[in-house]
């Protein structure tokens, strides 16, 4: 069967200009062949790009019939483990999903507001007035911090052990060498030496951790997400051992903390360009609601999305965007275009978070977290630490940004992020507003 048409240029430009310039990439591309197209990548073939609403819908619905696109085990196997539910397919995943699923809940959020507040009043705290300095990596700090203790549950004692290891292992999956920590001519060169005994090193301490609980009687009062999974039980009974726990808050470590202080770097930024947002978010964190917060974050995740898009390998023929695939075809629902559609939002490259008040965004328009049954299982967990932490800021400081211009989107590992960590300077210390219970 044919593939949608695409780019004709060798699979090594292909790839050199999606990891370079992600976006005018797919936008070309978009000008050029429409909704549907055919990129050629390395180490993953030929991917068929989808962007209009029903083919998304379509392939999100057939999900169980489908895997994830091959290229995602080789590169976070060696740091995730091999149990971790990034990495499965089929029973295996369905079933651990099931199982972490409930801590994840909407109104189980609230038990982490407290942490998300204390862990950003305790980065504003350190911010100079007057002084430049960049909201991503702060950023990154608070939700660092938000996982430690609300995901991790790390007690004091082996805090700051545990977020110095983490730290390191952070720090190394950003440079642009990260792949070669799965690569084995680097293992035998002992590249990444420091990292892999940093992942060792923490291997310890979440084992410590685990043991403390399974030994607890009074586990069940224990509201950490890993207290949560000591206690969970399989359909047959079972429990999760020690090195699936691991596996599994590795990868919420992963797939939690970058994409969460991205998206909050980019609110400030989009906040920053549009003075209006701006005052009328100010305004409503005088008192207790949140609505038209909540539409800054579904915005800022629409218009800044993190993640480019996601990818499934069909297991079955399938009809999406107009094109009859074959089973193999590794599919990639791109989430910038199906964001940035005219049809669905108009002036699709502003920021109006008035589009989100009176009724949340579309399913299948609005995907940020991808979908099926593979959707991000922190996507509440996310919002909901948007909407806190970019409240207690709120309340706490007056910023402005640094610079004149808005800040360019740079791809860094698999998140769209702003190229200069957005520079904001505080303004002046607010008198503190009491915090809602
Ligand atoms: C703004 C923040 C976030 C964004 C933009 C984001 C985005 C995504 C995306 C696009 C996927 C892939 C979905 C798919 O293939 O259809 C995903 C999966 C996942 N995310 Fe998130 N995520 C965020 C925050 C979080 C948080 C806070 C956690 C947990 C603490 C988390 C845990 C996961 C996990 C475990 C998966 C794998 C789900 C599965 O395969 O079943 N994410 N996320």
């Amino acid at each position: 069967m044919a593939l949608p048409p695409g780019p004709r240029l060798p699979a090594a430009i292909q790839t050199a200009r999606l990891l370079m310039r992600p976006v005018p990439f797919m936008e070309d591309a978009r000008r050029r062949f429409g909704d549907t197209f055919t990129f050629h990548v390395a180490r993953v073939g030929r991917l068929v790009m989808i962007s209009d609403p029903p083919s998304i819908k379509r392939l999100f619905a057939a999900d169980r019939d489908n895997i994830v696109a091959p290229g995602r085990n080789a590169i976070l196997e060696p740091l995730l483990g091999p149990r971790s539910l990034l990495l499965l397919n089929d029973a295996e995943h369905l079933s651990r999903r099931k199982l972490m699923l409930p801590p994840f809940h909407g109104e189980r959020m609230l038990a982490y507001e407290r942490v998300m507040e204390e862990a950003a009043e305790r980065e504003v705290a350190r911010w100079v007035p007057g002084q430049e300095f960049p909201l991503h990596p702060s950023m990154q700090a608070i939700t660092l911090e938000v996982i430690m203790r609300a995901v991790f549950g790390v007690t004091e004692e082996h805090s700051d052990d545990l977020r110095e290891r983490l730290l390191l292992i952070l720090g190394a999956t950003r440079s642009p060498m990260a792949l070669a920590l799965t690569a084995e001519s680097a293992r035998r060169l002992g590249a990444f030496r420091k990292v892999r005994r940093a992942i060792a090193e923490s291997d310890d301490i979440i084992g410590a951790e685990i043991a403390e609980r399974r030994a607890d009687p009074e586990l069940e009062a224990r509201e950490d997400i890993l207290s949560m999974f000591v206690s969970a039980r399989y359909e047959s009974g079972e429990g999760m051992s020690d090195d699936e726990i691991r596996d599994q808050l590795m990868t919420l470590l992963m797939a939690g903390h970058e994409t969460t202080a991205t998206a909050l770097a980019w609110a400030f930024d989009l906040l920053f360009r549009n003075p209006k947002a701006m005052d009328r978010l100010l305004a409503e964190t005088e008192g207790d609601e949140h609505e038209y917060l909540d539409a800054v974050a579904e915005e800022t995740l629409r218009v800044r999305p993190v993640v480019l898009f996601v990818g499934r390998q069909l297991r079955k023929p399938m009809e999406l965007g107009g094109f009859d695939l074959s089973e193999g075809t590794v599919v990639g629902p791109s989430i910038w275009l199906a964001h940035t559609r005219e049809d669905v939002y108009p002036e699709p490259y502003e920021f109006h978070p008035e589009r989100f008040l009176n009724g949340g965004a579309d399913t299948y328009s609005w995907v940020p977290f991808g979908g099926g049954t593979r959707r991000c299982i922190g996507a509440a967990f996310a919002q909901f630490e948007m909407r806190v932490v970019l409240r207690t800021i709120l309340r706490m400081v007056e910023l402005r940004p640094a610079t004149d211009e808005p800040e360019e989107i740079i791809r860094r590992n698999v998140t769209l992020s702003p190229r200069h960590g957005t520079p904001a300077v505080v303004s002046r210390r607010r008198e503190r507003v009491p915090v809602a219970a």
